[in-house]
């Protein structure tokens, strides 16, 4: 992997140190020439869709044929939608949801899960139940085995959780759900565009993807994968344009669209999906292994560095296995939000506070970063801690 000819991709890290693609990715030149280029084009030619419908439409039939291929699907388990939360919404609305039923969900969800289920408890009556993180997958297995009841309905996961980064072993999760009649949801807000991945073989009913994080993609366009066999365990609940096959206005009836397209309702910009699909060929052209290896590399640098500092916490997994391109870590006497002041002004650096639970911050590791940079990080934490300690 050639870094910097990468790194020219990305001009903004002429600015700082970016340990921030957790939040919002940097979007290379040629994905946003891309989003660019296909604005420009609705500027000079109008709106493509009604001028030129036999060169939009296939086109867009393409776009969402790569990025269904990117995930081992077909388009038609496919349904636009504007990020995680739009798609996990979706449904759990399709849920015929009773008093008592239950959704089990992980410690360390973001708000795209969490508050979802915080409010079908409280509009419905269901128990939201939590397993705890592991870092042994085995184990990890089991406490979710151990939790999945006679009314579990749902089980909705992150697959690499938001704050503390633990990767889950979603294959063996998701088959115990499946052994047990209960639907599987899974967040790839945080895996998807890491590696090589095929949703069908990751085993899940249901999952949330979006462009904006390890897609390197311009934010933000989000999509529902809907298993094929699992198209009618879902009612359509939010039925509007775009969801219907055939609409016909003076007799009032319809028909769905017989593919995940029935969820999708309302528009899009359609400039940002062509962009990240054609952010999927970025990512190929650089390589997806390559792309994991240095991912990994980088985070293990990392995590050995926390772990040589006296005060310092690893809250990631150590292991690969169990984590993925973030690293979630405390320092003490120190509170995240203050941390991460003081790394932007004196490194330069923008790294997220946890927002909620444990104190510290976390790294996300783009591939874009160098070594050097992973050392600054280390070499300034370790003369915080010392500060502090001294004080
Ligand atoms: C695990 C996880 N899921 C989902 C999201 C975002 O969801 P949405 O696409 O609805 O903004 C984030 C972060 O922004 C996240 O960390």
């Amino acid at each position: 992997m050639d870094i910097e000819k990468i790194r020219r991709d990305f001009p903004a890290l002429q600015q700082y140190t970016w340990f921030q693609n957790g939040g919002v990715s940097l979007t290379p030149a040629p994905v946003a020439a891309e989003h660019i280029r296909r604005m420009e084009e609705i500027l000079r030619r109008g709106p493509l869709h009604i001028v030129y419908p036999d060169e939009e439409y296939p086109r867009r039939q393409r776009t969402m044929d790569k990025l269904a291929s990117f995930f081992g699907v077909e388009a038609a388990e496919l349904a636009l939608m504007r990020g995680v939360s739009e798609g996990f919404q979706t449904v759990i609305r399709g849920i015929e949801w009773q008093e008592g039923d239950e959704i089990l969900i992980s410690e360390d969800e973001e708000a795209a899960l969490l508050l979802p289920a915080l409010q079908l408890r409280d509009l419905h009556g269901v128990k939201v139940v939590k397993v705890p993180l592991l870092d042994d997958a085995d184990q990890q297995v089991a406490a979710v085995e151990e939790r999945l009841g006679a009314r579990t309905k749902l089980l909705a996961l992150s697959h690499v959780t938001t704050d503390l980064g633990f990767r889950l072993p979603v294959e063996k999760i998701c088959r115990a759900a499946s052994e047990r009649g209960v639907l599987s949801f899974l967040d790839m807000a945080h895996s998807a565009g890491l590696y090589e991945m095929n949703l069908r073989d990751l085993g899940c009913d249901f999952a949330g993807l979006l462009s904006y994080k390890w897609m390197y993609s311009p934010y933000a366009a989000g999509l529902l994968y809907v298993r094929r066999e699992k198209l009618e365990a879902l009612r359509v609940h939010y039925a509007g344009g775009r969801a219907e096959a055939r609409l016909d206005f003076v007799q009032d009836t319809y028909e769905l669209h017989e593919t995940a397209e029935r969820f999708q309702y309302g528009p899009w910009s359609w400039p940002l999906v062509h962009a990240w699909a054609f952010a999927v060929e970025y990512l190929r052209e650089i390589g997806q292994q390559a792309i994991w290896a240095r991912t990994t590399a980088l985070a293990d640098q990392l995590k050995q560095g926390i772990l040589h500092i006296a005060g310092a916490e690893l809250y990631t997994p150590k292991s690969t296995e169990c984590s993925a391109a973030l690293v979630s870590f405390g320092l003490e006497g120190w509170g995240g939000e203050e941390l991460s002041r003081v790394l932007r002004e004196e490194q330069n650096m923008i790294i997220k506070a946890m927002p909620h639970g444990r104190e510290g911050l976390r790294g996300s590791m783009a591939f874009f970063l160098h070594t050097s940079e992973i050392d600054q990080l280390i070499t300034a934490l370790a003369e915080l801690a010392e500060q502090r300690r001294a004080s």
